[in-house]
């Protein structure tokens, strides 16, 4: 074997230090209790987008209920979907269950180790197949995600913006570099523990970190300005209204369609404001055209705000007495006359299930 060159060394005294550092203070999270690959797949699945301390109880809930890949594949999607009420970006669980089911076709319910494998499964990219490639099987595979990336660009003082191509090149190759040895699985976790921990992108606690001596951008003063970001478009405002609509102790609800935002989730049905449209006008507007319905009495129950990627949400809802017509339906997918409490159990999203809250204050009673 050729002896290792001055640059190999020094990547191996850092991943020393690393994992010395993380097994010494490394957060003790439920995912890292186990070695199984599916338990692993799901936490990392549930943990882009998405912080550590909100992930915890859905983790827990969603491996009491589908324990094994055969029980995920065998689930209804509105079983899994209402397990993930609450996590948002719902994408992520349809993409398991149907995942969940190809590996029941194409594995023989096995996760595999191969990062090729893994990529080819719904929703499965770079990140979640080196991470559970490394976590699960300890293969040498990179993980990049907000934390690491902001590790290394101030680790290395790399100064390019964080979204260019040649700086993910650049970011993927150093991580690559740095996971190559032993404990690969550890090595990335304990990259995403320092960004989460002490690398953080306001007042990170240099002092305490295990690469101060090599840190650049500490070096240089700056930690701060790193990584470089193009800031982001402010989101834009969307209003909508939504209708609570009672018919013999039963209320009204819509499915949305499985494609787009809040796709498959149940909801009160509605819609969005157009240009000049009163909330009320909006909302006997898109009843008629959304499911049919004249609806002449409008109580103001009160108005939820929610935060997308891209969109800001108010959301106005009210009461609407004597609706009159009969159900049929344009742009969803379904719906169902349903007691109150029955709603609440359907797969929702957070704006919805507020919603439901201000319509039957202190729990589906009425
Ligand atoms: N973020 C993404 N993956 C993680 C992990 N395995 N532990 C803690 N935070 C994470």
């Amino acid at each position: 074997m050729s002896p290792a060159s001055p640059e190999r060394r020094r990547q191996l005294a850092l991943r020393r230090r690393l994992l010395a550092w993380y097994h010494g203070n490394r957060r003790d999270l439920p995912w890292r209790h186990s070695r199984d690959p599916y338990a692993i797949w799901i936490s990392e699945s549930m943990l882009q987008q998405t912080r550590v301390e909100t992930v915890i109880p859905y983790y827990q809930r969603f491996l009491a209920r589908f324990p094994d890949v055969q029980t995920l594949a065998d689930a209804p999607l509105d079983d899994v979907l209402a397990e993930w009420t609450g996590l948002g970006y719902y994408s992520r669980a349809r993409n398991l269950h149907a995942a969940a089911r190809c590996l029941i076709e194409r594995h023989g319910g096995e996760v595999p180790d191969d990062p090729e494998a893994l990529r080819a499964l719904p929703g499965v990219g770079r990140y979640t197949a080196g991470a559970v490639a490394s976590i699960a099987f300890d293969r040498p595979e990179a993980v990049v995600d907000g934390n690491v990336t902001r590790v290394l660009a101030r680790l290395y003082g790399l100064r390019e913006n964080a979204k260019s191509p040649a700086m993910i090149r650049r970011l993927w190759e150093l991580a690559g570099e740095l996971a190559r040895g032993p404990e690969p699985g550890a090595l990335n976790q304990a990259l995403m523990e320092l960004g989460a921990t002490l690398c953080t992108p306001r007042a990170p606690q240099c002092p305490r970190c295990p690469l101060r001596g090599r840190c650049v951008a500490r070096r240089d003063g700056d930690p701060e300005a790193l990584p470089v970001k193009t800031r982001r478009a402010a989101r834009t405002p969307l209003a909508a209204v939504a209708g609570w609509i009672p018919r013999r102790g039963r209320v009204l609800a819509v499915k949305r369609p499985s494609a787009g935002l809040l796709g498959g989730l149940w909801d009160l049905p509605g819609g969005e404001l157009v240009d000049g449209e009163s909330p009320p006008q909006a909302l006997q507007r898109c009843l008629l055209e959304g499911v049919g319905l004249r609806v002449d009495s409008l109580e103001p129950l009160g108005e939820v705000q929610q935060a997308f990627t891209h969109r800001d949400l108010t959301l106005q809802v009210f009461r609407c007495g004597s609706p009159q017509g009969r159900v049929r339906l344009r742009g969803f997918e379904a719906h169902r006359w349903l007691a109150p409490r029955s709603f609440l159990r359907l797969p929702q999203g957070r704006a919805t299930r507020a919603a439901l809250e201000l319509a039957t204050p202190g729990g589906a009673e009425s």
